[in-house]
């Protein structure tokens, strides 16, 4: 776009007669991405590998709008995800916005004995990689693929504040997949600024998921990550929709290579 979008601001925020799709979106970040973008007028995709909470999801996301559609898909698996975006694109008729957002924890942090370079698991890290990084990168190549016929598209990629920092409450193949991210960003951003696709990541601080299991939450921990927060608190989930609407938007038109931290003040580092 050369010359300035006359649309007033609310409209360019808009996502109607667009389409958009989340990794990871059947909990957590991913979800809540969804519920947004559907709130404000997308059609959406929800990949997930878990299928049962995919389609739970799915059916709560009912009533924020639509049409929704799911996919099934390991993001570990470039082949497969390049299947499913490009079958999802074909669904909708196009694909404007792609969130990379699927991880894991990836193991123990460096404050437990087992999460020390000096015990650290090999398997373990590779699971982080495979899924953080490589898993990353497959839906970004299979999001360029099918953006670039049509001139142009918004990728977002969910980074971490690990990604930006050192962080205690993380493992090596978290701080490592998450850092290897914060750069992938801009060298994608790199990449693609020819074909039209804008490149952004978003890096949140401690939400209230299910990246560290389903099971009931250990107070203490909360805690703990509430004490990195310059807000002294975790984040609720929705917290991330603005900032990933935005990026999704043409209100962001002249955004791209930057990591964006929704984190509470956790980045400041003076707490
Ligand atoms: N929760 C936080 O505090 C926090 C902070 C910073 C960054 N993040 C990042 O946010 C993203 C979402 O995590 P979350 O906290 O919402 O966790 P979550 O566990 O609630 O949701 C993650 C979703 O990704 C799916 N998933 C995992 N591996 C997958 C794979 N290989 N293929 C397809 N789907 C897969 C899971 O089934 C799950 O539905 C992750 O990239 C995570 O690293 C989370």
């Amino acid at each position: 776009m050369t010359t300035p979008d006359p649309r007033p601001l609310p409209d360019r925020l808009r996502m109607d007669g667009r389409h958009a799709l989340v990794t990871g979106a059947a909990s957590g970040l991913g979800l809540a991405i969804a519920e947004g973008l559907l709130q404000c007028g997308a059609a959406v995709t929800l990949l997930d590998r878990d299928a049962e909470e995919l389609e739970r999801s799915a059916a709560a996301l009912a009533a924020a709008g639509g049409p929704i559609s799911t996919r099934c898909c390991d993001v570990s698996e470039p082949a497969a995800v390049e299947a499913a975006v490009a079958a999802a694109a074909q669904e909708h008729g196009g694909l404007h916005a792609v969130f990379a957002n699927a991880g894991i924890a990836g193991g123990p942090s460096i404050r437990s004995e087992e999460g020390r370079v000096y015990d650290m698991d090999w398997k373990t890290f590779d699971g982080a990689l495979a899924v953080n990084l490589i898993g990353t990168l497959a839906t970004v190549r299979a999001a360029a693929r099918a953006m670039r016929p049509a001139g142009g598209g918004s990728i977002v990629v969910t980074v971490s504040t690990a990604g930006l920092r050192a962080d205690a409450m993380v493992g090596y193949g978290y701080s490592a997949s998450k850092g290897a991210l914060a750069n992938l960003v801009r060298q994608a951003a790199v990449d693609l600024a020819p074909d039209g696709i804008r490149v952004n990541g978003i890096a949140p601080g401690p939400f209230h998921t299910n990246i560290g299991g389903r099971g009931p939450k250990d107070p203490a921990v909360d805690q703990a990550w509430a004490d990195t927060v310059l807000l002294a608190r975790m984040g609720h989930t929705q917290e991330i929709q603005g900032m990933a609407l935005l990026l999704a938007s043409d209100a962001a038109s002249f955004m791209t290579g930057g990591v964006y931290p929704v984190d509470g003040g956790a980045l400041t580092g003076v707490f």
